[in-house]
């Protein structure tokens, strides 16, 4: 595992819901974030079939064009009845207008017609850390749950509105930033799929 030894890092997204929460996640660390954005970084074509293979297309080739190490996430919402869907196109059903009330009915309505009474579901965050030589370091993180109808709440964003942590009697869309990702209860493990992966990142690779 090679650790990360300098103390500039780009976040290799465009998606101001995850740049928010890395954001959250790397700041106390005293990193200085760059985004692909605030260096004018295409946005390259998710062409993988796995979360990894994405992840590490946009990290690479933000690490490529800036020089840096950058940090990508790639994540979705993968529900059983659905065989794993719509996962690594969880963005993609809320496209062309990023529209997630449409992308949540259609969860609800495929898993209604093809298995009603299998609500579960997990997210799944993989990280992806890559280095301008190439090198790359992955980190997963995952958290089981259900599905639910009508969606709760308005915080969080994507699909957090339908989704339910087991153990849990609200969704991810109820709770604060720091409910979600697990700061606030009290206890080691951290909950969302982000943090998860952020965590193992934190642990195996940063410097401290
Ligand atoms: P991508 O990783 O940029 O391909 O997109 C992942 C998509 O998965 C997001 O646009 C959301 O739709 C969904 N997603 C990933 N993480 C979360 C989360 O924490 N809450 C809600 N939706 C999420």
């Amino acid at each position: 595992m090679r650790r990360l030894t300098e103390n500039k890092l780009v976040i290799a997204s465009h998606n101001q819901g995850k740049i928010r929460e890395l954001k959250t996640l790397l700041d106390p660390l005293g990193y200085t974030l760059l985004t692909a954005a605030d260096l004018d970084l295409p946005e390259p074509e998710e062409t993988g079939l796995t979360f990894e293979e994405n992840a590490r297309l946009k990290a690479v080739a933000a690490a490529t064009a800036s020089q840096l190490p950058s940090l990508a996430d790639d994540s979705g919402l993968a529900v059983d009845g659905l065989n794993g869907a719509p996962g690594i196109y969880s963005a993609r059903w809320a496209a062309p207008e990023r529209d997630f009330g449409l992308a949540m009915e259609r969860v609800y309505k495929e898993l209604q017609s093809t298995s009603p009474h299998n609500p579960t579901a997990r997210f799944v965050s993989v990280i992806c850390l890559a280095w301008p030589d190439g090198h790359v370091e992955y980190f997963r993180g995952e958290v089981e749950g259900a599905i639910v109808w009508p969606p709760r709440g308005d915080q969080g964003f994507g699909y957090d509105p339908i989704f339910q942590p087991d153990g849990f009697d609200i969704t991810f869309g109820e709770m604060s930033a720091d409910q979600k990702h697990g700061w606030t209860l009290g206890q080691e493990q951290a909950l969302s799929h982000r943090a998860r992966a952020f965590k193992r990142f934190a642990e195996e690779c940063l410097e401290g």
